[in-house]
């Protein structure tokens, strides 16, 4: 007898072990969150926090609910924040800078205006903090090429490019991030699914680190990633959501210009609204933007909209984005008046990530013998 095997079960069988590891990393997600709640106010350095972005352009809506709430909802929680605009990893996928500083602006302005607070989190950037960058050439020894090649997101940021050749900072950037989080002793990384191989490669080589460089002793210890259990939002037009679509409500569009971009969303013909997501994404999409605002659940919406229709539905979401977004955009007009605060933010958050990146350094130099 044959066996044969559709190609959605040869597919399931592909990512069997993705979704495996995926599974577990939301069950371990979800007891770190539960020991945040009990224990990160008596002991906040305990479960450090270290994330960051790439300051390529302006953030949208799925940065704000999937990412920026939960950082500041950590950082009231008395958790130790260090947040990292990731400046050296732009041109790991493009050959120009670009506007880099303005994006850099740009990116502090709503880390700021989403509530970050630079007297309790550290905002800080690559370029500026030199010892984090030197953590990566011990850690590159700690690393093989197999490796890095294998990685998901290296691969597909390759298949990007084009078929352009791929730089050895696109290589070797899961190593670079790596020495973000273990610079300042980071416990939890707060990330998207797609990170969570460098968090695998991370923990990789702290534990590497420690065998073969220090004896056993633990001078890293292996972070633990945070996962984001707001589901994935897409794009005003049902695709993924992404700067390069012009598909994105950003944060700093007006409130007239996100009436004008929910206006023109997707939507399909059916006239009474209700919750599918598979069978209308376009739809289910407006209800899960607007219940993550608003709090509420999707199908609560849908039921309230009923036959309203698309045109209703898009009212209500409008006004919940306009509305969750209200103190955001007053905060960042506010900013928009002092950009001297805003470098003094960056400036101040970098000299203390030095501080701290200066002490790891040495201790990694004085356990590889390399105090001379
Ligand atoms: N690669 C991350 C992103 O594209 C940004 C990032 C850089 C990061 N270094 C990090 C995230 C360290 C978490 C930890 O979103």
């Amino acid at each position: 007898m044959t066996m044969t095997i559709t190609r959605d079960e040869f597919r399931a069988e592909l990512h069997a072990d993705e979704n495996a590891t995926y599974a577990a990393a939301r069950e371990r997600s979800a007891v770190l969150d539960h020991l945040i709640d009990e224990q990160a106010a008596s002991d906040p350095s305990r479960f450090r926090m270290l994330t960051g972005d790439r300051p390529t352009g302006p953030l949208h809506v799925g940065h704000y609910l999937g990412s920026l709430r939960n950082r500041v909802r950590l950082q009231d929680k008395g958790v130790e924040t260090f947040v990292l605009v990731a400046d050296y990893q732009v041109i790991t996928d493009r050959d120009v800078v670009g506007q880099i500083g303005h994006h850099v602006h740009e990116l502090v302005v709503d880390y700021l205006a989403a509530g970050i607070d630079p007297e309790r989190s550290t905002i800080f950037a690559h370029s500026a903090v030199p010892a984090l960058n030197q953590l990566v050439l011990p850690f590159l020894s700690l690393t093989t090429d197999t490796e890095l090649r294998r990685n998901p997101t290296v691969k597909d940021e390759l298949a990007l490019t084009g078929g352009r050749p791929l730089s050895g900072l696109l290589l070797t950037y899961p190593v670079h991030q790596a020495a973000d989080i273990l610079f300042c002793h980071a416990r939890v990384v707060p990330v998207g699914r797609d990170q969570l191989p460098h968090v695998e490669q991370t923990r990789a080589i702290a534990r590497r680190f420690n065998e073969r460089y220090a004896a056993g002793h633990s001078v890293f210890t292996e972070p633990e990633v945070l996962l984001s259990d707001v589901p994935l939002l897409l794009g005003t037009d049902g695709q993924k959501m992404s700067k390069s679509r012009g598909n994105t409500i950003n944060l700093r569009d007006s409130a007239d210009e996100t009436a004008a971009r929910i206006r023109g969303a997707r939507t399909d013909s059916e006239r009474r609204i209700t919750f599918g997501p598979k069978a209308r994404p376009e739809v289910a999409n407006l209800l899960t933007l607007a219940g993550l605002f608003l709090d509420e659940s999707p199908e609560s919406i849908a039921e309230r909209v009923g036959n309203g229709g698309a045109r209703q539905l898009k009212e209500v979401v409008t006004e919940a984005v306009n509305e969750g977004l209200r103190d955001h955009r007053a905060r960042r007009a506010e900013l928009a008046r002092d950009p001297a605060f805003v470098s003094t933010v960056l400036r101040d958050g970098s000299a203390r990530a030095n501080e701290v990146a200066e002490r790891t350094l040495a201790t990694v130099r004085a356990v590889m013998g390399m105090t001379y």
